[in-house]
């Protein structure tokens, strides 16, 4: 990450305090972007009502920063949800789980009334898979030769990460997957048995985007 992107991430984690008056349940997602958040939120020394994480390394961030916060599992509806991504297109479709927290970020953003994206503008793109050209892909650990072989029908690379994700299921990281119809796509790697979430927020998509050039943030709005 160069200063510029750092320098954004922190703009938008203030930007983002300013969103969260009148939400009762809120909901935060997973990456340095949201630690970012986090940072501001308990700098700010406000107390937030209910806090939801999508994952284990978000819940200790709050936990450590004395912010109370829980994991979704008894929550049926998020008021609003913030989170960063890996891409952005110009009609707000996202690619995210670098970091393999996607199951639990895709849980919350359809949970949420609001989801806000906060992204340094490098990964504004016109069509997906430009700049983050991967989609990662929670697997039950029974399935993932299965799966594998499922996505090199698709056309894509499979490759298996080390770390297993947070509920202890494996990771696929797919290269070389085809983007010109992503909401065809995410159907399509919905439909593999064994596959329990993937990085393609296609149905799922942020209701607003927040970008930052590391000098002003900017409130997108759909092409
Ligand atoms: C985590 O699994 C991801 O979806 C993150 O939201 C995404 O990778 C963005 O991360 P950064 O905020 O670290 O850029």
């Amino acid at each position: 990450m160069t200063d510029q992107q750092d320098l954004a991430k922190t703009m938008l984690a203030e930007h983002a305090l300013s969103l969260l008056e009148g939400h009762r349940v809120i909901g935060l997602g997973a990456g340095s972007t949201v630690m970012k958040v986090i940072d501001a939120i308990a700098a700010s020394k406000r107390v937030l009502p209910t806090v939801i994480v999508a994952s284990l390394a978000t819940l200790d961030r709050c936990r450590s920063s004395g912010i109370e916060a829980e994991l979704m599992q008894s929550v049926s509806h998020i008021d609003l949800y913030i989170d960063g991504a890996d891409e952005v297109d110009s009609s707000f479709c996202c690619i995210k789980g670098k970091g393999g927290a996607m199951t639990g970020e895709k849980l919350c953003a359809e949970m949420a009334a609001e989801f806000i994206v906060l992204v340094d503008q490098t990964k504004l793109v016109q069509s997906l898979g430009s700049h983050w050209p991967v989609i990662a892909i929670e697997v039950v650990p029974w399935a993932r030769s299965s799966v594998g072989r499922a996505i090199v029908k698709l056309g894509g690379k499979p490759a298996l990460r080390a770390e297993k994700s947070d509920m202890g299921n494996e990771i696929i990281d797919c290269h070389g997957l085809d983007f010109a119809a992503p909401y065809t796509l995410s159907d399509r790697l919905n439909q593999i048995t064994g596959v329990v979430a993937h990085g393609l927020f296609v149905h799922e998509k942020p209701t607003q985007v927040f970008s930052s050039d590391g000098n002003t943030v900017k409130a997108l709005t759909i092409e």
